[in-house]
């Protein structure tokens, strides 16, 4: 007998989850697809619909637990108390950061399935990359002009990618490279400038120009990662995976000249 559960999106539903995820290209939004009381979709209905309807491509790289380079279409993000310093598998607040910032050629769509949210908190924030902007003009202009200058290197595990790039750039309606952590900061002035940027996000955490979103169980969320920032707020765990997030990443597709 037959175990799997099916369940039927119409053809007008899936193509406006399809439009909207698309429309993320030129969008410094967050998309949350709320499932409501239908059952989840399962990952690999997800996964189908970004290939067939969406037309764009897995990115399957990932760094593991131990900073290894692995290939999973899927990446679970959950607290796991034998891995918690790792802000992966925590369940403290996560400061504001992209995924990608450490590939020259990163995936910009990254689509998460939240398999099962936290029973308080776990909420994701948003720092759209043209408020982030405006917000640094208006109160730290010489801040600005650094993260828009002065290239740094980020990188994570060996040396398998790294991106070398000003935090922000301009084009295109901006786009930000930021992951404190993971920043080389050996020249004394990226290191000023890092430790500068990562004080400003902090401060403007729960401003207005910031927003929050919770997940809800089998609810889905889409961004483009290098047009917004985002973070976590600590959530509250009584076992380990009580929080499973997953996470997997996807390229537009490629435009003719
Ligand atoms: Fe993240």
């Amino acid at each position: 007998m037959s175990m799997h559960t099916e369940i039927h999106l119409d053809q007008a539903e899936l193509s406006e989850v399809a439009a909207a995820i698309l429309a993320l290209e030129h969008s410094d939004n967050a998309l949350v697809i709320r499932t409501g009381k239908r059952q989840q979709l399962a990952r690999s209905d997800w996964s189908q619909l970004l290939q067939e309807q969406c037309h764009l491509t897995l990115d399957a790289r990932q760094y593991s637990y131990d900073e290894n380079l692995v290939l999973e279409p899927w990446w679970e993000i959950s607290n796991q108390p034998d891995k918690a310093n790792s802000y992966a598998y925590s369940t403290t607040p996560q400061p504001f950061h992209n995924d990608n910032a450490w590939f020259a050629d990163p995936a910009e769509i990254n689509f998460f399935v939240m398999e099962k949210q936290a029973v308080s908190g776990g909420e994701q924030l948003i720092y759209p990359v043209s408020r982030l902007i405006n917000d640094l003009q208006a109160l730290d202009a010489s801040l600005f002009d650094d993260l828009t200058t002065i290239p740094v290197t980020i990188r994570k595990g060996g040396d398998d990618f790294q991106n070398l790039t000003p935090i922000i750039t301009l084009e295109d309606g901006g786009r930000v490279y930021w992951n404190y952590y993971r920043t080389v900061k050996t020249d004394p002035h990226v290191n000023d400038m890092c430790e500068r940027f990562f004080a400003f996000l902090k401060q403007q955490e729960g401003s207005s120009s910031t927003y929050s979103v919770r997940c809800e169980t089998g609810d889905s969320l889409a961004f483009n990662d290098q047009r917004l920032l985002h973070a976590r707020t600590a959530f509250v765990a009584h076992q380990p995976r009580d929080r499973v997030l997953y996470q997997s990443m996807w390229r537009l597709p490629r435009r003719n000249p």
